[in-house]
C-alpha cells in the first residue's frame, strides 16, 4: 500500500488529501499538523473549515484510509510520498519584507523530513513557493539526509476555495514538475499514477520544476489581472454611465477573453491573490526586472484603489461624515461559501469606516465574531501565521459590533454595505429592512448581488459597482 503523509491540514492540506483518500482506496493518506485544535477538529464532527462536500469526503474515508494526527516525525518516517502543504506567508521584517515569501515553515518541515526519514522519500510541493524554491529544499535535504535519496516534485494546488471538492474532483489541470533525470522521472510518475485514479490522462501535465513553480504565481496573477482589469473598468463605468455587467457580458462573449472571472467586485480577497503576485513581484526585482515587476504591482494597486474607492463612494454619499452612524456590513468572507477571512476586502472596507469613526455592525453566516474582531486587531499578513504564533491580545479588543442575523445588524442603521455575495443576501426581506433604517437608506452594493430597481422602488438609494448612478450620487462630490 502507497503511504502518503501531507504536513500542513489546513485549506489545501485537508481537501486534498481526502479526496486522494476517497479516490484511490489503496493509498493510506495521514495528514499531520503543529496545530492540536485543527487535528482535533478534522477528528471531530465540525470540521476546521467550511467547504461544501467535504464533510461527506471526509465522512467517508476517515478511519478508513485517511487519518489526521499530530504525531508528524511518526507518519513522515512511514510515508513513501511526502506533501508539504504548510503556509508560506509574505515576510513581515527583514530582506524583501512585504513581498518575499517567509519559508520559515516550509524550511522547518524540510529539516524534520530530512532527520526523521529512514528510506528513500518523494517530496511534494504542494504550497505555492517561489521559482527556484526545489533547489533550496533539495540542498537542505541532501546535506541532512544521510544516505537517504530524496527527489523533489512540484505540484501546485489550483483549487479555489468554496468549490475546492469540485475542483479537485474534476481538475482542470494537475501540474507535476520534477527533474529531468531518470530517477525525476520515475517519482514523476509515482505521483501521476495517484492522481490518474481519476483525473484523466489528458489532463496531468508534466513539466520541468521550475516551470511548474512559477505557472502558479502566472496563473494567479493573471486570474487577479482579470478582476483589477474589469474593476479598473467599473470605475470607468460609473463615470460615464456605462453598466460594468453589460460591458464584461459583451467583452466575454469573445471566446479569446471568455465569460468567467469577470465579476466587478469591491476587491479581490483570499489568502492566495496579493500573496503570490507580491511573491512574483520580489522574484521578477531580484532578477533585474523592474518593469515586469511594477506591471504586476499595478494588480494590486488597482485592487486597494478599488477597496478605498468604495469607502469614499460610502462616505461621500452620506454627506460627507459617517461619524457615529450605524453601517452595517453584510458579509466578512473573501468570497460566498468559505468562512475564510484571509485578505478579505471586508477587512480594509471596515477599517476604512472606522477610521471615519462609523459604528459598523457585521453579519456574516459562516465567520465567528472571534475571527471577525482578530482580523481588524492584526496587523497586516499576521494572519498567515498559524493561530499560537500570532499576537497576543488580538481578539480582547472589538473594534465593531458582531451579529448573527441580518435584520439586527441593519437595525437602526443609516447604510447597508454588502461585502460578500452570500445567496441569501439576495432573498432577505428588505422592505422589513427598509422600515427599521434611518433614512435616507443607503445600500452600498460592493458585489452586485441584490437588484437595485427594486430596492429604489421601496426607497433605497442605491450604490451598485460599475453601475450607473443613482441621481443622488451623482450630485455628491467627486470620489478621489
Ligand atoms: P493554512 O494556513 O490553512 O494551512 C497551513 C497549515 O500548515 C497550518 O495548519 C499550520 O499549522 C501548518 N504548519 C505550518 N508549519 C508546519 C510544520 N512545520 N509542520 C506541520 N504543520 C505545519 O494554509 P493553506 O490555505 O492550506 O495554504 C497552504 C499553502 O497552499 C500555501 O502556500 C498557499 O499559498 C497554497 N495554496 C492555498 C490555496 C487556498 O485556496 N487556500 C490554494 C492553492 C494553494
Ligand atoms: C484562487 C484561485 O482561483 C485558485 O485557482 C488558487 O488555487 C487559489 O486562489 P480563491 O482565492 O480561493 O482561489 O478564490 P477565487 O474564486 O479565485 O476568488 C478570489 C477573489 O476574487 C475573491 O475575493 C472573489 O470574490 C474575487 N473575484 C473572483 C472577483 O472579485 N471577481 C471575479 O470575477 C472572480
Amino acid at each position: 500500500m502507497v503511504k502518503i503523509c501531507c504536513i500542513g491540514a489546513g485549506y489545501v492540506g485537508g481537501p486534498t488529501m481526502a479526496v486522494i483518500a476517497l479516490k484511490c482506496p489503496a493509498v493510506e493518506v495521514v495528514v499531520v499538523d503543529i496545530s492540536v485544535a485543527r487535528i482535533t477538529a478534522w477528528n471531530s464532527e465540525q470540521l476546521p473549515i467550511y467547504e461544501p462536500g467535504l464533510d461527506d469526503v471526509v465522512k467517508q474515508c476517515r478511519g478508513r484510509n485517511l487519518f489526521f494526527s499530530t504525531d508528524i516525525e511518526k507518519h513522515i518516517a512511514r510515508a513513501d510520498i511526502i506533501f508539504v502543504s504548510v503556509n508560506t506567508p509574505t515576510k513581515t521584517r527583514g530582506l524583501g519584507a512585504g513581498k518575499a515569501a517567509d519559508l520559515t515553515y516550509w524550511e522547518n518541515a524540510a529539516r524534520m523530513i530530512a532527520d526523521v526519514a529512514k528510506g528513500d522519500k518523494i517530496v511534494v510541493e504542494k504550497s505555492t513557493v517561489p521559482v527556484k524554491t526545489a533547489e533550496a529544499i533539495e540542498k537542505i535535504l541532501i546535506h541532512n539526509s544521510r544516505g537517504v535519496n530524496f527527489q523533489i516534485l512540484s505540484n501546485p494546488e489550483f483549487l479555489a476555495e468554496g468549490t475546492a471538492i469540485q475542483d479537485l474532483f474534476s481538475p482542470d489541470r494537475v501540474l507535476i514538475g520534477g527533474r529531468e533525470t531518470p530517477e525525476g522521472k520515475k517519482a514523476v510518475q509515482a505521483l501521476k499514477q495517484v492522481y490518474a485514479n481519476w483525473v484523466p490522462e489528458d489532463r496531468i501535465i508534466t513539466t520541468n520544476l521550475w516551470s511548474a513553480e512559477l505557472s502558479k504565481l502566472a496563473a494567479n496573477a493573471f486570474l487577479a489581472q482579470r478582476i483589477s482589469s474589469v474593476n479598473a473598468i467599473s470605475a470607468l463605468c460609473e463615470a460615464t454611465g456605462a453598466d460594468v455587467a453589460e460591458v464584461a457580458y459583451a467583452i466575454g462573449k469573445d471566446t479569446r477573453i471568455g465569460p468567467r472571472f469577470l465579476s466587478a467586485s469591491v476587491g479581490f480577497g483570499g489568502s492566495c491573490f496579493q500573496k503570490d503576485i507580491l511573491n512574483l513581484v520580489y522574484i521578477c526585482e531580484c532578477h533585474g526586472l523592474p518593469e515586469v515587476a511594477n506591471y504586476w504591482k499595478d494588480v494590486i494597486k488597482i485592487n486597494d484603489y478599488q477597496k478605498s474607492r468604495f469607502v469614499n463612494r460610502v462616505v461621500s454619499s452620506m454627506f460627507n461624515t459617517v461619524s457615529e452612524k450605524k453601517i452595517a456590513v453584510l458579509g466578512f468572507a473573501f468570497k460566498k461559501d468559505t468562512g475564510d477571512t484571509r485578505e478579505t476586502p471586508a477587512i480594509d472596507v471596515c477599517k476604512g469606516l472606522l477610521g471615519d469613526k462609523a459604528k459598523v455592525c457585521v453579519y456574516d453566516p459562516q465567520v465567528t465574531e472571534e475571527q471577525i474582531q482578530r482580523d481588524l486587531a492584526l496587523n497586516k499578513f499576521d494572519w498567515d501565521h498559524p493561530l499560537h504564533l500570532q499576537p497576543m491580545g488580538a481578539t480582547e479588543v472589538k473594534p465593531v459590533a458582531v451579529t448573527r442575523d441580518a435584520y439586527e445588524a441593519t437595525k437602526g442603521a443609516h447604510a447597508v454595505c454588502i461585502l460578500t455575495e452570500w445567496d441569501e443576501f439576495k432573498k432577505l426581506d428588505y422592505v422589513r429592512i427598509y422600515e427599521g433604517m434611518q433614512k435616507p437608506a443607503f445600500i452600498f452594493d460592493g458585489r452586485n448581488v441584490v437588484d437595485a430597481q427594486q430596492l429604489r422602488e421601496i426607497g433605497f438609494i442605491v450604490y451598485s459597482i460599475g453601475k450607473p448612478l443613482d441621481s443622488w450620487l451623482v450630485d455628491t462630490p467627486a470620489v478621489v
